[in-house]
């Protein structure tokens, strides 16, 4: 009996912060194994930031996918991205190392070196909640994005209004840049990419 009424007391008190947007099942960070559903393509949607810094170059982007494949190295996931920018198509192919919850890519773009920590969160299925922090070289953060990626690039409005109120709980504020489903091409299929041929890493 006092189990049971335990139980009640508790459904009660649920009750009554149902009305408060629940964070903590909202935003679950994915532990990052094979077994993670953050593999394939996936078609950008639409990305949000939390410095006005970021917004300048998310703002030229009008389309973007990525390829997530597990490596031989567990530790490793193999990531091939293309992005359409300022009418233009970038392309390459990063390493992420992982280890628990957080990836951490270093990425060559035309001869820039950029170092991103990056986490997942569970979300619709056949979607991707990607949160990637931008770090300077000294490894201090210049921002974070909140990215959601779809199979096929679409979305249904109620998986946006989910995606509006774990962006709120992860204290983004509420801007967001919608991208096309213009895609690049693969290059991968045609040419290497143009873009590994930086001489001085940092790492
Ligand atoms: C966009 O592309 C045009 C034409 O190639 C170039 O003149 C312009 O500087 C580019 N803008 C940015 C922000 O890269
Ligand atoms: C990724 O790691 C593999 C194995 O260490 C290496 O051969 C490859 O060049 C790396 N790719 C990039 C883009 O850094």
């Amino acid at each position: 009996m006092a189990a049971q009424l335990l139980v009640a007391l508790l459904a009660l008190a649920s009750l009554g912060a149902a009305s408060e947007p629940d964070c903590k099942e909202l935003v679950k960070p994915l532990v990052l194994d094979s077994h993670s559903p953050i593999y394939g393509k996936w078609v950008l949607h639409v990305g949000s930031w939390d410095e006005s810094g970021l917004k300048n170059d998310l703002v030229l982007v009008s389309s973007s996918w990525v390829e997530l494949t597990a490596s031989s190295d567990s530790g490793v996931i193999t990531l091939y991205w293309a992005d359409r920018l300022n009418n233009t198509c970038l392309q390459g192919l990063a390493n992420a190392t992982v280890s628990g919850i957080t990836s951490h890519t270093t990425f060559n773009i035309n001869g820039h070196t950029s170092y991103h920590d990056g986490k997942f969160y569970e979300t619709c299925s056949d979607c991707l909640l990607s949160e990637d922090t931008t770090l300077l070289p000294d490894g201090e953060s210049k921002g974070r994005y909140l990215f959601l990626f779809t199979r096929t690039g679409n979305l249904e409005p109620s998986e946006l209004e989910t995606f509006k109120k774990q962006a709120a709980c992860l204290k983004f504020p509420p801007e967001y840049h919608f991208v096309g489903t213009d895609l690049c091409p693969d290059s991968r299929e045609t040419a290497s990419p143009a873009v590994e041929n930086t001489e001085n890493e940092t790492e």
